[in-house]
């Protein structure tokens, strides 16, 4: 696991936008994985003002991480709704090419099923945008999902609704129960993935993924497991790293050359 800590969230966005374009410039037909929340903001931003300096996403196809159930596709807070107006729009994706979990469809574990099918049928995932909640999920695996899990129906933890109400006006009750979202042993397919988190709210999931025990009970440490997983933090999700004079040492000395800072 790489670990990249920058001065602020900006610069934590422009960073991980960089690391995106250099992966799906190598691809002819490239394959994006998105996540939602409020973490990839940054970074979609830092994509699109790249798109409009002349990276083309137009082949790009995308694949969203987890949506909610039972919210109808058009409700401003289905993930949907948001890939749509946070991702698709902005970096000039191709509608077409954009998927995210039916959490509305009648038959749950057939969508479920279908999801995992077209990202196969895609080629797989070249690059997996993640953020990591305050409990230590990816996607929305939540603590206790099994390691190997695929895409599938979950109940959200009480936290998760908690932290997420803040998108549905402040009211927990109005935060769906229950989630489509790609299994961890979904994202650890993924031929690369990078995890995004800033703010002090994430320091103690960070240190967890990254310094502490390979385990369920925090979801991001299967990360561990992956070949390619880079981390770009910004100082205050930083806070809690115990070796972080470790991690700042490899990116000033990394075999092909320390990585073009802010
Ligand atoms: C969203 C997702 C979640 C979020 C996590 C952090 O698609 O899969 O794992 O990344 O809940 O959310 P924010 O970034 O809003 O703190």
């Amino acid at each position: 696991m790489e670990i990249i800590v920058l001065s602020d969230p900006a610069a934590v966005g422009r960073h991980a936008a960089r690391l995106i374009a250099d992966t799906l410039a190598r691809r002819r037909d490239p394959v994006l994985g998105v996540a939602t929340g409020s973490s990839p903001l940054g970074t979609y931003a830092a994509l699109a003002v790249l798109a409009r300096e002349g990276l083309d996403l137009s082949r790009t196809t995308a694949f969203a991480l987890d949506e909610y159930v039972g919210l109808d596709p058009a409700h401003p807070e289905a993930y949907h709704s948001v890939i749509d107006r946070e991702v698709t729009l902005p970096l000039g994706l191709d509608p077409r090419k954009v998927h995210v979990p039916h959490g509305a469809a009648a038959d749950l574990p057939a969508a479920c099923a279908e999801y995992e099918a077209a990202i196969e049928a895609a080629g797989g995932i070249d690059v997996q945008l993640l953020g990591i909640g305050a409990n230590g999920h990816i996607g929305f695996n939540e603590p206790g999902s099994s390691l190997g899990s695929r895409t599938r129906v979950k109940t959200l933890a009480p936290r998760t609704r908690r932290d997420n109400a803040r998108f549905f006006g402040g009211d927990v009750e109005a935060v769906p129960l229950h989630c489509l979202t790609q299994g961890i042993g979904t994202i650890l397919r993924a031929r690369s993935v990078l995890l995004v988190a800033t703010g002090e709210s994430k320091a103690a999931a960070v240190a967890a993924m990254a310094e502490g025990p390979l385990g369920a009970f925090c979801p991001a440490s299967a990360l561990q497991l992956h070949e390619r997983a880079t981390v770009v933090l910004d100082e205050a999700a930083a806070s809690l790293l115990a070796d972080r004079e470790y991690y700042d040492f490899a990116r000033d000395n990394a075999p092909g050359g320390a990585p073009k800072r802010d």
